[in-house]
């Protein structure tokens, strides 16, 4: 398995090109389900899980061919075409779904375009149980007969999805883009209320809406989608990943460095770049993306509770958990998304780290400094925090079960090796 290894200590100087956002090209991927013709996708990062994706939807006899190359070069596959003319299975099965939970994404999909599907429950992962009840009430809603068979879920349409009102009692970013691609197709009006209103649910809706979907209040948190008979083929530029850009914000906070994140948009990071600003930490927008540098003060403390979007990401928790780590006093990080997101406390802890937790809120109270130390990683976005810590370091710190990171960092090690860290991977 492999490791990376960082010897901290290095400011990070430069600048990243930030990849296309792996959470807006997982359901993208699954809407070329909902056509018999080609869906083309740009800027795809390449990623494992996209690699999963595609894999699963080849298996439901879409036809999936690499086009083009990176913009900056090097990796192929960032344009993806995809044609579904036929589906020749409507089965997901557990041995991919249970690697990658996004898989229930072709569940709309498949019973929009098939009137049947059978797609194995994702089952929980590390964060927490990550039920899948409001995906399946949601069709429910829109006259799919839901049952749960062996473990997995067996849907079915008769005569085809009908419109119907929907309203999320939580916010869903999985479910509201479920019901968006199932409804694309339904017969008649539906309504998604207390939708998920994150970037990559508008870049799904986007897209949608090229391929002929009439989808309307995108951004907002009531959808309105007029079903349509069919859908064509598009060609779609998957939008930047804003949590790959308020990483890489952090990693430069954390190492007193200055970055330029190219093709980093501000404006999907707005509750980041305010508390970053709260903690002294500079950013700027410049020519093709955001400056984030020191300002030559120390880092400061600043309390951060995650709520669904527009307020401060999840995915972004366990980042400035790390950055908070070596701040000059004492924050308050409270999780309220997922019910068990603080699997990266124990090892920044091991690194040198003062955290408390209490339920759902983590008391951070910054020390001098972290020193390296082996440490697990245990999903993704711990484990890139653990790479923050570790940039941040003295010493030497070993990052291991890298394989998470893998899943949501296109060539983390290159990028960061670009920038002037002392980061290796180390292939076992
Ligand atoms: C998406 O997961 C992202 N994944 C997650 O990113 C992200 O953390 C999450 O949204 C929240 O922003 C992808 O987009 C592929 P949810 P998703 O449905 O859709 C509960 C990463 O690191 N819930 O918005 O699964 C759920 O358990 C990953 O890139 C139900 O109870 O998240 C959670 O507590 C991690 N019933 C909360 O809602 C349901 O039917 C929000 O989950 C669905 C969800």
């Amino acid at each position: 398995m492999d490791k990376i290894r960082i010897r901290g200590g290095q400011p990070l100087r430069g600048s990243i090109q930030i990849s296309g956002a792996k959470n807006a090209a997982l359901p993208l991927l699954a809407a070329s389900l909902l056509t018999d013709e080609t869906l083309t996708l740009r800027n795809l990062p390449h990623l494992d899980d996209i690699a999963t994706m595609t894999h699963l939807l080849a298996q439901h006899g879409t036809e999936v061919s690499m086009a083009g190359d990176h913009p900056g070069g090097g990796h192929m596959g960032h344009v993806l075409d995809l044609r579904t003319a036929k589906v020749s299975r409507t089965e997901a099965p557990y041995d991919i779904v249970r690697k990658m939970r996004a898989s229930v994404l072709v569940l709309g999909p498949l019973l929009a375009r098939c009137h049947q599907a059978r797609v194995s429950l994702p089952g929980g992962c590390a964060i927490g149980t990550r039920p899948v009840d409001m995906h399946m009430r949601g069709l429910a809603a829109l006259g799919a007969e839901i049952a749960l068979d062996d473990g997995y879920i067996a849907a079915r349409a008769p005569g085809g999805l009908r419109g119907g009102v929907v309203v999320f009692p939580r916010v869903s970013v999985g479910a509201t883009e479920n019901l968006l691609m199932a409804a694309a197709l339904a017969k008649g009006e539906t309504v998604l209320e207390n939708a998920a209103r994150e970037p990559e649910v508008g870049d799904l809706a986007n897209c949608l809406n090229r391929m002929g979907a009439r989808i309307e209040g995108i951004g907002t948190d009531t959808l309105r989608i007029q079903g349509v008979t069919r859908l064509s083929g598009a060609d779609y530029t998957v939008l930047p990943d804003r949590i790959e850009t308020a990483t890489f914000a952090i990693g430069a906070a954390i190492t007193g460095g200055d970055l330029t994140l190219l093709g980093g948009r501000p404006e999907l990071i707005e509750a980041a770049v305010a508390s970053l600003g709260q903690a002294n930490v500079g950013i700027e927008p410049v020519a093709g993306g955001i400056r984030v540098f020191r300002n030559g003060t120390g880092v400061a403390s600043v309390d951060v509770t995650t709520e669904p979007y527009p307020g401060f990401p999840t995915d972004l928790q366990a980042q400035m958990m790390a950055l908070m780590s070596v701040a000059d006093g004492a924050a308050m990080i409270t999780e309220t998304i997922f019910e068990n997101r603080f699997m990266h406390v124990p090892e920044l802890v091991r690194m040198g780290a003062d955290i408390t937790v209490k339920g759902a809120t983590a008391m951070v109270r910054g020390s001098t400094g972290l020193h390296g130390a082996p440490v697990m990683a245990t999903d993704l976005r711990a484990s890139v925090s653990l790479v923050l810590a570790g940039l941040a370091a003295e010493g030497e710190t070993v990052v291991n079960r890298v394989y998470h990171l893998d899943r949501g960092y296109e060539r983390l090690e290159e990028k960061l090796m670009g920038c002037g860290a002392d980061i290796a991977r180390l292939i076992e």
